[in-house]
């Protein structure tokens, strides 16, 4: 069973196909240097970007994998959350491949897509304690199976990956400035700078990040204005986010064990799930509870189409579908439980199989 995935949430245009759970072919169009003067993602922008590269970067794929479009079994794409623009490009295309091949139609969950991107790698147990952190969502979910996620908690305000981002950006490194803050805050000897442990006392399992980016933005231009600042200590003060930020996360992740006790493995996923302080402290923390850790390898953990196509083989193999008429939905409104089990996804007035 072969399974074309399509991305195109953001700023990343992504295809890939994965066959009986494993990735054949994959093919991927960053527009990072298109967004980097403007230090973030230009909807607009991404929206011509990803229609200007969806066709060409289908065709790659097949080049690349070397199989026919007719060999593809089921076609699944981001339906949301993401960039409505950008979500549009990638979903019509996707509603013109199954109509003109005749084949289902799966629209994926972004997020559940990044947590299951796992499976690409290595074996998927349940239940888990799914965190996601990207540049937009940091979210808790118990994951009780690939087709139900339980949300336990979300950012109320800006996402990890946003706070690396702008303040990276402050220290002078493009967008996405989370991979170079990163790089730097290995290379520090300790986290030197007083940076806060934001929104911890409550009993919630929800995030905000948007104080702790203020506060981090601030010292930066206080301390050490970008044309002085030796390396050691921009590299300290990397080291000093890097803390902040996976210190915050492992308390609310600690937390919403204690309430899951059921929970056999913690799942890490999305871009910043690559970060280095992020990973050790969140496999830490299943080490020290006898816990599976899962996440993706660092390719499979930034946007990409290999993802969705994952996410697509596995829905698909417990029978879901979508019809035609499946909507696009952009960041900030819930996405509708409305894929149809047993498959009926309906095509030309005939029920697909
Ligand atoms: O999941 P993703 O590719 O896109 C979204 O859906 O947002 O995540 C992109 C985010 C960016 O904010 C980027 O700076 C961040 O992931 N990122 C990192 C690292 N690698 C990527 N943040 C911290 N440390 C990293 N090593
Ligand atoms: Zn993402």
């Amino acid at each position: 069973m072969i399974c074309l995935g399509i991305e195109s949430s953001c700023d990343e245009t992504s295809l890939a196909l994965v066959r009986d759970g494993e990735l054949i072919g994959h093919t991927l169009a960053s527009q990072a240097c298109v967004h980097s003067v403007f230090g973030g993602v230009v909807p607009e922008l991404a929206g011509r970007e990803h229609y200007r590269h969806i066709g060409p970067l289908f065709d790659e794929l097949l080049e690349k994998a070397d199989i026919e479009a007719w060999e593809i079994d089921c076609i699944a794409v981001a339906r949301g959350p993401g960039l409505l623009g950008s979500l549009l490009v990638g979903v019509s295309f996707a509603k013109a491949l199954a109509l003109g091949l005749g084949r289902p139609l799966l629209g994926v969950n972004h997020l559940h897509a990044h947590l299951l991107a796992a499976g690409l790698d290595g074996k998927l147990v349940y239940p888990g304690l799914g965190l996601l952190v990207s540049g937009g969502h940091t979210q808790l979910y118990e994951i009780k199976s690939p087709d139900c996620f339980v949300p336990l908690g979300r950012t109320l305000d800006d996402a990890a990956g946003e706070a690396f981002d702008k303040v990276g950006n402050e220290l002078g490194f493009h967008y996405p400035a989370g991979k170079k803050v990163d790089e730097l805050a290995q290379m520090a000897g300790k986290a030197e700078y007083q940076l806060p442990r934001p929104y911890l006392d409550n009993d919630n399992l929800d995030f905000s990040f948007s104080g702790l980016k203020t506060a981090a933005i601030t010292l930066a231009r206080q301390e050490m204005p970008k044309k002085d600042w030796a390396p050691d200590a921009k590299a300290a003060f990397c080291r000093s986010l890097n803390e902040a930020i996976a210190e915050t996360l492992l308390v609310k992740a600690r937390r919403a064990l204690e309430r899951l006790p059921e929970t056999r493995a913690i799942w890490l996923a999305g871009g910043v799930a690559a970060n280095s302080a992020i990973r050790r402290t969140i496999s830490e923390l299943a080490e020290a509870n006898s816990l599976r850790f899962i996440a993706p390898s660092a390719r499979h953990c930034v946007d990409n189409g290999a993802m969705i196509a994952y996410a697509g083989y596995l829905l698909h193999g417990l029978g879901y579908g979508h019809g035609l008429d499946f909507e696009a939905v952009p960041r900030g409104r819930k996405i509708p439980e409305d894929m149809k089990k047993p498959r009926t996804g309906v095509l030309w007035g005939r029920t697909l199989s």
